[in-house]
């Protein structure tokens, strides 16, 4: 990831991103109390941000945060950050904690002021050599908590299963939970079996992903079939292509799964046409 653009949002203010200060007692910085999102911005548009706020929106709500702004404010502050910092492609973060305490209680006092944090960064293509030789991944035990479908800024587990799959030369952890594909530490899972494309179901052992609802829409629109359905551990070695998707990395193809290659070991024909249909809808949605 490259590094924050210089200017931030901080509480309703834009300032130099090294200015940024937060105090120490923030429930974010003590407990993980909070909740984020990350918006890929292209052409210096924010894409499908309705579905980003909403999800911010029901993460908060589970957490009982009350939204500090409306989705009309989101979206001027969003479009305020994307300026500020000159536009283009980008990622952007949000991030929403239930604000400073007067101490370290665990039940959290009833007047606290949320902390709002935003900053963007340069979002580069995708590098030649990934999409035509495919990523690696390990499947590893997902040992993260049971409510992964609430996007928490506490990221421990994903954390360290990114360590262990770098320390294994991979890209990315593929979880499994239950002997089934829970998802990746930080996406989606897509799964290709005899010209049928899998991925599971929306529940609490997964992240309702943008990018997978954006990748339904794109196999509709190509006519491609698709499985809402759990895949078993075992699916995934004779699998022809697994993909991974998410809002910083599109849709990118798994060539090698534990040490093993999946279907020819190159990135396969559906990938190929769901990833230049992914990037014809992004400048169609995104174009001024
Ligand atoms: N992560 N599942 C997990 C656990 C994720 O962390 C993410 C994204 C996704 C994909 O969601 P979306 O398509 O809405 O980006 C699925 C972001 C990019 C992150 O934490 O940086």
């Amino acid at each position: 990831m490259a590094d924050a653009l210089p200017i931030c949002l901080l509480d309703g203010a834009f300032l130099p991103t090294e200015a940024a200060r937060v105090s120490p007692f923030d429930r974010g910085f003590l407990f993980g109390d909070g909740i984020y999102e990350v918006v890929p911005c292209c052409n210096g548009r924010p894409l499908r941000l309705p579905a980003h706020l909403q999800r911010l929106q029901d993460g908060l709500g589970a957490l009982g945060i009350a939204n500090p702004h409306s989705v009309s404010r989101w979206t001027e502050l969003v479009h305020e950050l994307i300026a500020a910092n000159g536009g283009g492609d980008l990622g952007l973060y949000l991030q929403v904690t239930r604000g400073p305490g007067r101490g370290r209680d665990f039940l959290p006092q009833a007047d606290l002021q949320q902390t709002v944090f935003g900053f963007c960064w340069r979002l580069a293509p995708a590098a030649r050599e990934q999409l035509e030789r495919g990523l690696a991944a390990v499947t590893l035990d997902d040992i993260r908590w049971l409510r992964c479908d609430i996007k928490s800024i506490a990221l421990l587990g994903p954390v360290m299963l990114r360590m262990q799959a770098r320390d294994q030369g991979a890209d990315e952890a593929i979880l499994i939970r239950d002997g089934r594909l829970a998802e990746g530490s930080s996406s989606a899972v897509f799964v290709a079996v005899g010209g049928r494309i899998i991925t599971p179901p929306a529940s609490h052992e997964r992240l309702p992903s943008v990018t997978r609802l954006i990748i339904i829409e794109v196999l509709a629109a190509l006519g491609l079939p698709l499985d809402v359905r759990e895949v078993a551990r075992d699916e995934l070695a004779g699998a022809d292509e697994i993909w991974i998707a998410s809002s910083t990395r599109d849709a990118m193809p798994i060539a090698q799964l534990d040490g093993h290659a999946i279907g020819t070991g190159k990135p396969g024909p559906l990938w190929h046409r769901v990833y230049d249909a992914m990037q014809e809808l992004k400048q169609r949605e995104t174009a001024g």
